[in-house]
């Protein structure tokens, strides 16, 4: 066999294959394992989106290549027409890309801009494919601090000018993940003058736009003057809608952005099946996903005062699905999150897999398998409770 690419070593290890060894080992034990690690929902999509496939797929016109510039064009004027609906920000449909899900948007996005030594500003704790894909590229990712000080939002003042200067990208994703912070439009305002003075371009990751609770709906960095000058937004179905593995979603801002984005695209993926792609449209404008939404809302609450009941002291999330824990006394995120797994049978995510920075957090998703109204996280909270010594 030939050797592989010597970038594949670039790939950090894979911090999460320790908490996946022993997860396979008590699942053939037998033991009952209450799982918050998956950030993947577990209701499924809605029923009249389901249908509505079945309708396109029937289609011959979807059966065939998506000649298409940036993708399906009944897709992409569906989507823009959500996106002033709900943002209030008008878009044509040259200013967006259809994307294979925003995962697939973000790692071309890197490489569309990063040549070899290229800096991209990424945020530490974060989601992992810019920072992955930034390395493989040739590229030096710049690690911006995300701490609780400030409720995990990038101090932008406190990158080192020459850095500024020489990046290409600042990366952004808020509602965040792991940390479940949200951003104010004041900072992708803020973002937006510094993209300006040093010449970047923005990419928000926006997969949990419409996973707000109590009335909040977060903000899209376009609403924040003068974004469409630096910024693109990734947007996903996935969440949204239960449908992660649909492959769906679209890049929606600034022109050049998108389509340099779409230049890499155009010459590695096909687009998605046109009866997804249309039926995504279509669920934009007229499907609701709130039942689920619901559910999450009465996890979170169980969820948050169950920890506090135990010791800790959170406030309930306003946005995404994720809980983002400190640790006790004592624990680093991995050796917490393995005596959660050995001890109580709760599966988190330790919060190292996300950044060094994430070490001193697990995180857990509400996304819980099985679980039909709250009851798995009482039990989870009841296991803790007479397994685990805390200390804070
Ligand atoms: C922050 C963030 N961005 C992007 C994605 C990927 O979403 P998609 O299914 O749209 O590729 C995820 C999935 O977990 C995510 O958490």
């Amino acid at each position: 066999m030939p050797v592989r690419a010597k970038r594949l070593d670039l790939i950090p290890p894979y911090l999460f294959g320790e908490i996946a060894r022993l997860k396979a080992a008590a699942r053939a034990e037998g033991k009952d394992l209450i799982d918050f690690g998956i950030g993947d929902p577990d209701q499924p999509t809605p029923t009249p989106i389901i249908d509505r496939l079945y309708e396109e797929a029937k289609n011959p016109e979807t059966h065939c290549y998506d000649e298409s510039d940036a993708g399906d064009p009944i897709f992409l004027k569906q989507a823009a027409q959500w996106f002033y609906n709900r943002y209030g920000v008008e878009v044509t449909t040259d200013q967006m890309v259809l994307l294979i899900g925003s995962k697939e948007g973000l790692a071309h996005l890197c490489w569309a801009y990063i040549d070899p030594g290229d800096i991209a500003l990424i945020p530490d704790p974060n989601y992992t494919v810019p920072k992955v894909q930034t390395l493989l590229a040739g590229g030096q990712p710049y690690l911006m601090p995300l701490t609780i000080e400030n409720n995990f939002l990038p101090d932008l003042t406190a990158i080192p000018t020459d850095v500024a200067k020489a990046a290409k990208l600042l990366f952004l994703n808020y509602p965040h993940n792991p940390t479940g912070a949200i951003a104010p439009l004041s900072f992708f305002n803020d973002a937006v003058r510094f993209a300006k003075e040093y010449d970047l371009l923005i990419c928000n990751d926006c997969a949990y736009a419409e996973v707000g609770y109590d009335g909040y709906q977060p903000p899209s960095i376009l609403q924040a003057e003068g974004a469409m000058d630096v910024a693109i937004e990734t947007h996903s179905l996935s969440k949204t809608f239960n449908m992660t593995g649909w492959r769906i979603g679209f890049a929606v801002g600034n022109k050049e952005g998108i389509t340099t984005l779409n230049r890499m695209k155009s010459n590695i993926d096909s687009k998605q099946f046109a009866a997804i792609s249309r039926t995504a449209g279509w669920a934009l404008l007229n499907a609701s996903n709130a039942d689920t939404l619901a559910l999450y809302d009465l996890r979170r609450k169980r969820l948050i005062d169950g920890l506090n009941s135990l010791g800790w002291k959170l406030d309930y999330p306003k946005a995404g699905f994720f809980v983002w824990i400190p640790v006790p006394k004592g624990y680093t995120s991995m050796t917490f999150a393995k005596v959660l797994l050995e001890k109580a049978g709760v599966l988190v995510i330790p919060g190292l897999g996300y950044g060094e920075l994430g070490d001193g957090y697990v995180r857990m998703s509400l996304t819980i398998n099985g679980d039909k109204a709250g009851e798995r996280v009482d039990e989870a909270i009841r296991r803790i409770r007479e397994t685990v010594t805390l200390e804070f």
